[in-house]
C-alpha cells in the first residue's frame, strides 16, 4: 500500500542544521520513553494501543449498535463536544460525498448522521428539531465526563422529545451511550436505563479518543468501514513506534518544535481537498488543546485551499511573520474531471485542455508552497495517497503521535487540558449548579 509522505525540503532550510538534528535527537529520546510508559500501562497513554487494543469482539458490537441504530432511523443524532466529536465529524465528513443526499448513486437508505451539543445555539437546535420532525430518529451521545454542559442539555431535549415521540421503552432501543465506565451522570443513565453503552478507556483522553467507540461507532453509524480505519491506524501506529530518526512523528514534532523555537508561533494546516476541512478543525483541536498551556505552544490555524489562496493567503504572504505552514494534499482523486479544449477559447482556458483538474491542485500547491517559502513561511507537505477509510486512520494516529512527541519536547504535559476544565467550573458555577466550583 502506499503511505503517507512527508516532505520537508521546503522547511527545514529555515532552521540551523544542528539545531534541528538535537530536536531529532531529543524527539527520538520522547518516543522511546512514550513507548516505556504505554508499555507500563502509563496515565494518559491508552490511545497509544488502541488500534490494537480495541478488539473485534467490540468492533462487533460497534458494528452491531450501529446497524442496529440504522435499521430504525433516517437520522442519526450524535451529540458530544471537543473531543467527543470532532474526531468522528472528522472521518464522517472526509469519507462522505461533498454533497450528501444530492447525487444520484447516494442510497435513499442511508442515514443522516448529524450532530447536536457542541454548541448553545437555541437556533441550532430549534432547527435541528424541526429538521427532525418527519423522520425516524436515533440518539448517539458521547461523553467522557458524563457531565460537560453542552451535550447533556441537547442530550435532554433529544431524549425528551424521543420519549414524547416513541414512549420510554422504544425510546431506550434508539439510544447508545459511549462514557466513562463508571463515572459520571451519563454512565448512572445509561445503567439506570438499560441504553446499550461503550466505553471511552480510562487511559484516553477525549481528542485521542476517535479510535475508540467515541469516534467508531458514529462513523459506522454514518456506513463507513471501522475495520479498514483501524487498520490504517495500526499500520500508522508500526510506522510510528521506532524510536528513530526517520519515523515520520518524529520528523515532524521535530521540525515543527524546531521552526516554533526560531520566533515561528503559529502554525496554519493548509488542506487541498474541501473535504478535509473538519480534519484539520479536528487537528486544531488535538494540538492547541494538548500544546497551549504554561504560556507555551504553537496557535493552530486551518485554511482550506484553494479557496483561502483568495482569502487569508494575502496574510500568509505578506502579513506579519510568524508562520510556518504544513499542507495537507492528496496523491490520487476518487474522481476523473479532464479540462475540454473549446473552440472560440474565450476564456483562454485552451493552455490547460486534457490536463486533469487534480493535477492543476498539485500544482497549485506546489505554487504556493514556492510562494510561502520564499516570503519566509517554511511550508511542511504531508500528503496522503488517496482519501479511504485506510488512509484517514493512518493520518489520524500519524497526528495523534506527533502531537504526544511535539508536546512533550515543548515541555507541557499534552494529555490535560487545565483551561478547558476552568471554563466547565465558571459555566457551572456562573448557572448556579449546585456545589462548588
Ligand atoms: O479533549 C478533551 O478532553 C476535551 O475536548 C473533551 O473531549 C471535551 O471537553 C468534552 O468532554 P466530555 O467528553 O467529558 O463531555
Amino acid at each position: 500500500m502506499e503511505s503517507l509522505k512527508i516532505d520537508i525540503s521546503t522547511a527545514s532550510g529555515a532552521v540551523d542544521r544542528e539545531a534541528l538534528d538535537a530536536m531529532y535527537e531529543r524527539a527520538v529520546e520522547v518516543v522511546g520513553q512514550l513507548n516505556e510508559a504505554a508499555d507500563r500501562g502509563g496515565e494518559c497513554l491508552g490511545w497509544i494501543r488502541l488500534p490494537f487494543s480495541v478488539g473485534e469482539a467490540e468492533i462487533i458490537e460497534i458494528e452491531r449498535a450501529a446497524s442496529l441504530l440504522r435499521s430504525r432511523a433516517e437520522m442519526i443524532v450524535v451529540v458530544g463536544i471537543g473531543g467527543s466529536y470532532l474526531g468522528a465529524k472528522a472521518v464522517i465528513e472526509a469519507l462522505s460525498g461533498s454533497f450528501p443526499g444530492l447525487c444520484a448513486h447516494a442510497s435513499a437508505e442511508q442515514p443522516k448522521v448529524v450532530f447536536a451539543g457542541n454548541n448553545l445555539s437555541e437556533d441550532y437546535l430549534g432547527e435541528l428539531l424541526e429538521a427532525l420532525k418527519d423522520r425516524e430518529i436515533a440518539v448517539v451521545v458521547v461523553s467522557k465526563s458524563g457531565t460537560t454542559t453542552e451535550p447533556a442539555i441537547a442530550f435532554r431535549i433529544l431524549k425528551a422529545e424521543m420519549e414524547r415521540r416513541y414512549g420510554r421503552e422504544e425510546s431506550a432501543r434508539r439510544t447508545v451511550a459511549v462514557t466513562d465506565r463508571e463515572r459520571g451522570a451519563l454512565r448512572a443513565m445509561a445503567e439506570r436505563e438499560s441504553w446499550t453503552s461503550f466505553v471511552i478507556p480510562n487511559d484516553v483522553g477525549g481528542r485521542f479518543s476517535v479510535l475508540s467507540a467515541a469516534g467508531l461507532l458514529p462513523i459506522a453509524c454514518a456506513g463507513f468501514d471501522i475495520r479498514e480505519l483501524m487498520y490504517g491506524a495500526r499500520e500508522m501506529a508500526v510506522a510510528t513506534a521506532a524510536a528513530v530518526k526517520d519515523n515520520p512523528a518524529v520528523i515532524y514534532a521535530a521540525l515543527r518544535n524546531t521552526l516554533h523555537n526560531n520566533g515561528l508561533t503559529t502554525e496554519i494546516l493548509a488542506v487541498y481537498e474541501p473535504k478535509l476541512s473538519a480534519l484539520a478543525e479536528w487537528w486544531k483541536q488535538l494540538f492547541g488543546e494538548s500544546e497551549g498551556k504554561k504560556g507555551k505552544g504553537i496557535f493552530p490555524a486551518c485554511a482550506a485551499m484553494t479557496a483561502d489562496l483568495h482569502s487569508i493567503e494575502q496574510y500568509i504572504q505578506d502579513g506579519r511573520r510568524m508562520l510556518f505552514e504544513t499542507t495537507l494534499g492528496v496523491r490520487h482523486a476518487r474522481h476523473k474531471v479532464v479540462i475540454g479544449n473549446d473552440a472560440d477559447n474565450l476564456d483562454g482556458l485552451n493552455y490547460l485542455a486534457g490536463r486533469r483538474l487534480g493535477e492543476i491542485n498539485h500544482i497549485a500547491r506546489a505554487a504556493a508552497t514556492q510562494a510561502h517559502v520564499a516570503a519566509g513561511v517554511p511550508s511542511i507537505g504531508i500528503e496522503i495517497p488517496e482519501i479511504t477509510p485506510r488512509s484517514i486512520g493512518a493520518l489520524i494516529y500519524f497526528f495523534e503521535k506527533s502531537c504526544a512527541i511535539s508536546g512533550l519536547l515543548l515541555g507541557v504535559n499534552p494529555f490535560d487540558q487545565p483551561g478547558v476544565e476552568a471554563y466547565k467550573c465558571n459555566m457551572f458555577r456562573l448557572l448556579g449548579k449546585p456545589g462548588n466550583y
